[in-house]
């Protein structure tokens, strides 16, 4: 399955699925290519030192919505992506991009979802004081972090933890979390039903004793 990343920021997520990539641990799952909307931003030199292809589409060069998700579209489709992982993309993506990835659009996002969507999730979490929070891999649609959920992993919050350690200790979840779920999908894992998704349970792994 031909696996697109987009990203916006540092690209820890993205190093995550390149990572567990070169260690096969993606399945069926094929990093393709890397789209980022920020030039110069950390996941494309991310990609760049992977030897990933890469594209910059700069949202600020498109006049509408619509005309920058037309060129991530054509951008995509060149390379026949069949999986799109939004991984820190932080543009809100139109009916017209979902609608060509119909339920082939992931995101990871850093709280135990539905609480706290939207941006700076970990300090929301953190200042609410909630004990428990985490991350979260969904199917996106159309509204803000509000797709059907696949996974999460709650992380607590310690009594000595501030909004940063809190914040690097849900990313390290993300990313474990991130590459298992498109191993899960690629591997025909996950089926969606409604708002309910079910991820089934990778295979065993059989082990022949070898005969002597
Ligand atoms: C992650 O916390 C992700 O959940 C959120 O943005 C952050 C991106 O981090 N959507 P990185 O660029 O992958 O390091």
């Amino acid at each position: 399955m031909n696996v697109a990343v987009l990203a916006s920021g540092t690209g820890s997520n993205l190093q995550a699925l390149i990572d567990a990539s070169a260690r096969h641990l993606l399945g069926p799952a094929r990093l393709v290519v890397v789209g980022v909307n920020v030039p110069g931003c950390g996941a494309l030199a991310r990609a760049q030192a992977a030897r990933l292809p890469a594209f910059v589409i700069d949202h600020r060069d498109y006049s509408s919505r619509g005309a920058f998700d037309q060129a991530l579209i054509e951008a995509l489709r060149h390379h026949a992506v069949e999986l799109v992982v939004l991984a820190g993309f932080m543009r809100i993506l139109t009916p017209r991009f979902l609608d060509a990835f119909r339920t082939r659009v992931i995101n990871v996002h850093p709280s135990l979802l539905p609480a706290f969507p939207g941006v700076n999730s970990q300090a929301q979490a953190f200042r609410h004081g909630v004990r428990i929070s985490g991350c979260s891999v969904h199917f996106v649609e159309d509204g803000v972090d509000s797709g059907p959920v696949i996974a999460q992993t709650a992380v607590p919050v310690l009594d000595d933890d501030d909004e940063e350690r809190l914040r690097l200790r849900i990313l390290a979840e993300e990313h474990k979390l991130l590459p298992s779920v498109v191993r899960a999908i690629a591997e025909g894992r996950v089926s969606v039903e409604g708002r309910r998704v079910r991820v089934q349970a990778q295979a065993p792994i059989r082990v022949t004793p070898s005969e002597s």
